[in-house]
């Protein structure tokens, strides 16, 4: 079987590995005439205390939100698109994969992803993303379903919620058909992978369109002792794939797109229109005659006012490919007693979705 796992290299974000023309913030400095340049493009450095950088973003925002007053979704996209833009323009520099001022956190991921460069700039809100991500890295995150604590790779996809694991995992524990082969597109953090292996599959084939999720299963795989139960594969949906599955699942993106998508994580949230048609045509020629299609979905897309429709029943309706065989939900809890979920999302359900193929 094709798989690529050496060839592919990680996403990291960019760094800069010259000189930059750029003006060196120290904490006495006029910080608002230092943001009123960085808003006019110039790239400024945060010297001395990591906490310079903060106070710069704090000021940044502050800024930008006298200027832009527009609450509405537009005026707030606005905003934020202003401050994506000026926020990057503050740099950090990393000497010997460490932050290079004082009291700033470990960030390990400045080792790991970046071995071959000693000395560089690196965008200050780029930092803020390595230093959460390798916060859930290193603390790992408690999955009870699977009684495993997973460590989320850099720039990969990782539930918060586990109602939908639970889901799966009623589904598995029932599930009494042959266990020979399974197909789990979007593998993401490996999550249902590792299930479906506890539930006694062991030949699984795993691939997600994300590099960094298919390197960070396979560390994972050989940490947690899976490695002989599953073959990765970094590709889009069934590329490079020559199984015929008894299952095939598939938790996708839950909300259509309305911008342009970036690769990485921004693929594990939205879906582009073509696709679950694209997803369909291809599983159908990668299932055995018996096999089942099992999709976790959500009603999420309708929760928050977005008009898209289910584009599994959109299946169902308009191709006479599959006939349903289960659906199941569930409620979605908060998370936390702490964190209750905003009202718009009170009614929010899980489903997961048994297709099987109509006999000829
Ligand atoms: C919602 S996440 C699910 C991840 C994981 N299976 C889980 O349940 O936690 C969706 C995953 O599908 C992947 N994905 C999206 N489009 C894809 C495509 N065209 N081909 C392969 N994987 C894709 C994303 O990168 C992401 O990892």
């Amino acid at each position: 079987m094709n798989t690529n796992l050496d060839s592919i290299k990680v996403d990291r974000p960019e760094i800069i590995t010259t000189d930059v023309d750029a003006i060196s913030f120290y904490r006495k400095m006029d910080i608002k005439a230092t943001v009123k340049d960085m808003i006019a493009g110039r790239y400024v450095i945060a010297e001395e205390f990591y906490s310079n950088g903060l106070l710069i973003l704090g000021e940044l925002k502050k800024r930008l939100s006298f200027k832009y007053t527009d609450k509405s979704f537009r005026g707030q996209r606005e905003y934020r698109n202003a401050f994506r833009k000026a926020s990057h323009r503050l740099l950090i520099k990393v000497k010997d994969n460490k932050l290079a001022v004082k009291k700033a956190p470990k960030v390990g991921w400045l080792e790991l992803l970046y071995p071959d460069v000693s000395e560089f700039y690196v965008s200050f809100p780029d930092v803020q993303g390595m230093n959460s991500s390798w916060q859930w890295y290193e603390k790992g995150l408690e999955v009870k379903t699977l009684d495993i604590t997973l460590k989320p790779y850099f720039g990969t996809y990782f539930p918060t919620r586990f109602d939908h694991l639970k889901l799966f995992d009623r589904y598995l524990k029932k599930y009494d058909g042959p266990k020979d082969n399974v197909i789990e597109i979007g593998v993401g953090s490996g999550i249902l992978s590792f299930q479906l292996i506890q539930n006694g599959f062991d030949n699984i084939y795993a691939t997600d369109s994300n590099k960094n999720a298919v390197i960070g299963v396979n560390e994972e795989t050989k940490r947690l002792g899976y490695e002989d139960k599953i073959t990765l594969n970094h590709g889009d949906l069934f590329e490079n794939c020559d199984v015929n599955a008894d299952l095939i699942v598939f938790n996708p993106p839950w909300i259509k797109a309305k911008h342009k998508l970036e690769e990485g994580i921004d693929k594990a949230m939205y879906y582009e229109e073509e696709l679950f048609p694209r997803f369909f045509e291809q599983a159908a020629q990668h299932l055995k005659p018996d096999g089942k299609i099992v999709l976790i979905f959500s009603n999420l897309a309708q929760v928050v006012g977005e008009d898209s429709t289910n584009p599994i029943i959109e299946e169902l309706r308009n191709n006479g490919r599959f006939r349903k065989d289960l659906h199941l939900t569930r409620e979605v809890r908060a998370s936390s007693r702490r964190t209750k979920r905003e009202d718009n999302r009170k009614n929010e359900k899980v489903e997961l979705w048994v297709l099987a193929p109509k006999k000829k």
